[in-house]
């Protein structure tokens, strides 16, 4: 009897479960945001030209800088752009600082950001400044474009969505 009265409970909970992935996987954007390691293996550090790392990369609006640093040395200061190029800490714009040495910085607005270690480091090159754009059009389905579009990438997206459905569906059932 409980068990008959549990199987429905069991199944709808599943059902439920993998529409929402398959749809979650389906729906995700076809580019997704970067998360960059500030300086990448150096990390936050002396001794980095961050504006050589910088120009190395290019930075789209809901990317996100990953500070990692010696939180004894160090800090995280956004600031603007004349005190970027003065290294004056006087005045931040943020404090980005949090005090674990690893701090995250939402890039959420289409402008120029400028960060700066304070305790003098910035004087030595600890300095960032990066130019957030929009990201740029999906290409567009024209006969032109139709090399460069990646029509499996979509595809490939349903069928990553269906497995990963798939397997969360078995361990729930099972369990
Ligand atoms: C850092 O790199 C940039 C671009 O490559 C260069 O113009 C600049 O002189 C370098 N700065 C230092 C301090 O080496
Ligand atoms: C930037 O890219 C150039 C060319 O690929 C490379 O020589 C340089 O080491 C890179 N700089 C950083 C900081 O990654
Ligand atoms: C940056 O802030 C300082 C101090 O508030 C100000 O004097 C300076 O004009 C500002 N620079 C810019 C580019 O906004
Ligand atoms: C930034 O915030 C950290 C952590 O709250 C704090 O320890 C530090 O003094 C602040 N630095 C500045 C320059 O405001
Ligand atoms: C961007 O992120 C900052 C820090 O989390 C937040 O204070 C600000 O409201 C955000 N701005 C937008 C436009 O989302």
């Amino acid at each position: 009897m409980e068990v008959q009265k549990r199987k429905p409970n069991m199944v709808s909970p599943t059902v439920l479960l993998l529409l929402t992935c398959a749809i979650f996987f389906i729906s995700l954007p076809q580019v997704s945001a970067t998360r960059f390691i500030v300086g990448a293996k150096y990390g936050w550090t002396t001794n980095v030209n961050y504006t050589d790392w910088a120009g190395n990369q290019t930075f789209y609006l809901d990317d996100w800088l990953f500070f990692v640093y010696d939180r004894n040395q160090q800090n995280v200061l956004e600031v603007n752009k004349t005190d970027y190029e003065l290294c004056n800490s006087d005045h931040p714009l943020h404090n980005w600082t949090t005090g674990a040495g690893r701090d995250v910085v939402p890039l959420n607005v289409t402008r120029h950001y400028y960060f700066i270690s304070g305790k003098g480091f910035c004087f030595g090159g600890m300095k960032l400044a990066v130019r957030v754009q929009n990201l740029p059009p999906p290409p567009k389905a024209s006969p032109i474009n139709h090399k460069n579009a990646s029509p499996s990438s979509s595809r490939t997206r349903i069928v990553i969505g269906v497995v990963v459905a798939v397997i969360w569906t078995s361990f729930f059932t099972l369990w």
